[in-house]
């Protein structure tokens, strides 16, 4: 039976060994814990780090700590000390991390760590293999592995594979900032689904695939030359039943029975019953805006003194990563913030913060989200944050106000909390201020919203819609594909157009019957070729129509003595043979004055590039550019343009080393359409090799054969690698008359 294989650089559960004796325990974030009760509840192993390196595991203890993770359907995968020093607390956490959370201040750029994750990927990616058999699903996670996607489509190429980010991806602007850019956005699209957790994140990444690797992008699906990869968010939810059912029975719990830490909880209640209970949980990580969340509950205490002694921030730290520096010093940073707090308003009967450094077992967490009247959730930036989330479903009888920055990622789903700027000290202080003196029944408003929401949307939710979503962007892959024209599909070819009566031929001219060249004026037909037309449309029940994107007064010379059907400028021109030029499509022209300088402005400063004016519109070329600062600057030209059309019935089409500005509603396919009415063609054939050919593909009647020219994303049936195959499949349809 085939199975899931998940795969992140956490297993679900820790290993740790005191005096010889295995300990394990579950693992903290959000990751591992949102993914928990998928793995649980399916057919799914689990292949991740067990959290000790080779050298802290002794040689007595190693088949152990591999029992333990069988147990439950993991497979530890083992590294050297070097290894985690270089890829977890090197490029993963002192790179990645800072960088896609927008901490460019804290990111390093170290070569050597770069070298050690690629290798630890690598192993990753091998376990995977090694597990793996035909019709598994893979499921890759996290920053940590975003070169592990690719590794494994280079050795299993059918496989179906999914890659979910649980941070996020930063913009454009900041992602280019890596050295090793393309790898990684190459590595990642060795799925067949990309997730994140926001439309944001979603729309970052593609925006720099298509700048950084030009590879098309069309809505959410990204073209490579042999496979279409999807990009789509799925907020990540929580398993409700889990934290409700916790805090409904811990609503039940005996008196006596309690955790010692409820028991605490409650004696705080009892001395000061008005009091209210604030609740900050997180790991100690600097995106989760620890220090500023401290500051502005000390500038709440400042500004609102009466609720001095009748409020308390409990604050849960869990560590983390604390092998790098920036850790060290948040550490140090918050120890020193809450004991300058903490003396300077104590009283004899009251301290404003009681602060955890730990992780706690999972009852304990449901005594504070259950005992606290607010949450207090400030991060910087955070991919999702699932605390907000757990906080809100264990509040089963609805009291409870949540306080959550808008840069986490679950905002974006929580709009009824109380959703505050991070920085924002004073908004954050009049927001607790709020939530304190929230009615009840606004309260339960609030919150009977978000948890109806939470409950619909629930991590077995979000992972049963990945993997529905996987499972049709693996089937559906090579639907764009065209294939190859094999022996028999041209023989079938060559028999329908021997045995049909009246025959059409769609023909684009550059990338299709000529190679591109230097410049457009260079690109004549060859005697080769005139000849060639020149036969084929002089054959009976054979209409051959030259449809390109050129102007008429080029195409009309070149082909002036050839009895064919010339479309120029997309349409808008259209030449019967033998007769003159007619205007084909009401178009207007008035809109190139505005234009033309903004294009200007980039010849300007792209040398080799050039405007072509047409009548009615306006080609950028940029073939003989530098091909970096080409497709940059076209990249950018096309943002420019089309913020500047837009609402004027224009569009830029991107064609091959070509940008052109015109009409929307012109195109090959309104006018080949046009030209199909006038007969009835019982055999119809359209070739082209770029976008703009697109249109014809869509347009021509299902019956029609269509051919794109190169292994591109396409709407045609088939395709041939290059110009020499056209001709020659033109000669064989000529010779078989
Ligand atoms: P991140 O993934 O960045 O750590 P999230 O808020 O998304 O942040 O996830 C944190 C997860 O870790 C939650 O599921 C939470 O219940 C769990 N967790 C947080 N603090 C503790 C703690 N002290 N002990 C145990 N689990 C914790
Ligand atoms: C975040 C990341 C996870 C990571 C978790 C805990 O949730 O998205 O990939 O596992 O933090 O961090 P750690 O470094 O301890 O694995």
């Amino acid at each position: 039976m085939s199975k899931t294989i998940i795969i992140s650089n956490r297993l679900p559960l820790q290993v740790s060994i005191e005096n010889e004796i295995l300990e394990v325990s579950p693992s903290v974030g959000g990751l591992a814990t949102g993914l928990k009760s998928f793995h649980r509840d399916g057919d799914s192993i689990w292949i991740g780090w067990s959290g000790l390196t080779n050298e802290e595991i002794p040689e007595n203890l190693k088949e152990q700590v591999y029992n333990e993770a069988r147990k439950e359907a993991c497979i530890p995968v083992n590294f050297t000390s070097e290894e985690i020093d270089g890829f977890y607390y090197g490029f993963s956490n002192r790179s990645i991390w800072p960088l896609f959370h927008y901490f460019m201040e804290y990111t390093e750029w170290e070569s050597s760590n770069w070298d050690i994750y690629k290798k630890v990927n690598q192993k990753y990616a091998n376990a995977v293999v090694e597990h793996y058999k035909d019709g598994d699903t893979i499921w890759v996670h996290d920053y940590q592995l975003l070169l592990v996607p690719n590794m494994i489509r280079e050795q299993r190429p059918n496989a179906s594979i999914g890659f979910f980010n649980h941070i996020p991806f930063p913009s454009y602007e900041v992602f280019r900032t890596v050295p090793w850019r393309e790898e990684i956005l190459k590595g990642m699209l060795g799925a067949n689904l990309i997730g994140f957790h926001t439309y944001d994140y979603e729309r970052h990444f593609l925006s720099s695939v298509s700048r950084i690797l030009r590879h098309p992008v069309d809505f959410n699906e990204v073209s490579l030359p042999d496979r279409i990869v999807k990009v789509d968010s799925f907020p990540m939810g929580i398993d409700y039943d889990q934290f409700e059912q916790a805090a409904l029975n811990h609503s039940h719990e005996k008196f006596g029975t309690e955790s010692d830490l409820q028991q605490r909880l409650n004696n705080h209640r009892k001395k000061s019953p008005g009091s209210k209970l604030i609740l900050s949980i997180d790991r100690l990580d600097y995106t989760k805006g620890i220090a500023n969340r401290i500051r502005a509950f000390e500038y709440f205490l400042e500004k609102y003194p009466e609720y001095v002694e009748n409020i308390r921030l409990v604050m849960l730290a869990v560590p983390s990563r604390s092998n790098v520096p920036q850790y060290q010093l948040l550490k140090k940073e918050i120890d020193e913030l809450v004991g300058r707090i903490n003396g300077k308003f104590a009283t004899v009967n009251w301290i404003p913060i009681w602060y955890f450094y730990r992780s706690m077992p999972f009852e304990n967490l449901i005594d504070l989200y259950t005992s606290c009247n607010i949450a207090l959730l400030t991060p910087i930036r955070d991919g999702m944050n699932l605390v907000a989330k757990e906080y809100i479903a264990t509040r089963t009888d609805q009291t409870g106000v949540l306080i959550l920055s808008e840069m986490a990622g679950s905002a974006q789903e929580m709009n009824e909390a109380l959703i505050i700027n991070p920085n924002n000290f004073d908004q954050i202080s009049e927001a607790i201020y709020q939530a304190i003196n929230m009615p009840v029944e606004e309260q339960k408003r609030r919150n009977a919203i978000l948890q109806k929401r939470l409950k619909r949307y629930s991590v077995e939710k979000w992972a049963s819609d990945f993997m529905k979503a996987l499972e049709k962007s693996h089937e559906s892959r090579n639907v764009y594909k065209a294939t190859p024209i094999s022996s028999q599909v041209e023989d079938e070819m060559l028999n329908q157009y021997k045995n049909s009566k009246n025959r059409i031929f769609f023909l684009d001219y550059d990338g299709t019957l000529v190679n591109f060249v230097d410049k457009p004026e260079n690109a004549k037909p060859d005697p080769e070729l005139l000849e060639l037309i020149d036969s084929l449309s002089r054959l009976d029940k054979t209409k051959v129509v030259l449809i390109s994107g050129r102007d008429k007064e080029t195409l009309g010379t070149w082909w002036q003595d050839v009895p064919i059907d010339l479309i120029a400028e997309h349409g808008v021109w259209m030449r019967r043979t033998g007769k003159d030029w007619q205007l084909n499509e009401k178009v207007q022209n008035n809109w190139m004055e505005t234009v033309r300088p903004v294009i200007e402005t980039f010849c300007d400063r792209t040398p080799g590039s050039f405007i072509e004016e047409k009548h009615y519109s306006l080609a950028w070329h940029y073939r003989m550019t530098d091909p970096d600062l080409g497709e940059m600057r076209a990249n950018e030209l096309s943002t420019v343009l089309k913020e500047l059309i837009s609402n004027h019935g224009l569009s830029v089409l991107e064609g091959n080393k070509v940008l052109e500005i015109k009409s929307s509603g012109v195109n090959k396919g309104r006018a080949a359409s046009k030209l199909l009415l006038r007969k009835n063609f019982d055999f119809i054939f359209g070739i082209g090799d770029d976008w703009t050919d697109e249109f014809l593909f869509k347009e021509l009647p299902e019956e029609a054969i269509t051919v794109k020219v190169g292994v591109k994303k396409t709407e045609a049936t088939y395709f041939v690698q290059d110009t020499s195959r056209v001709r020659d499949l033109l000669k064989k349809f000529k010779e078989s008359h």
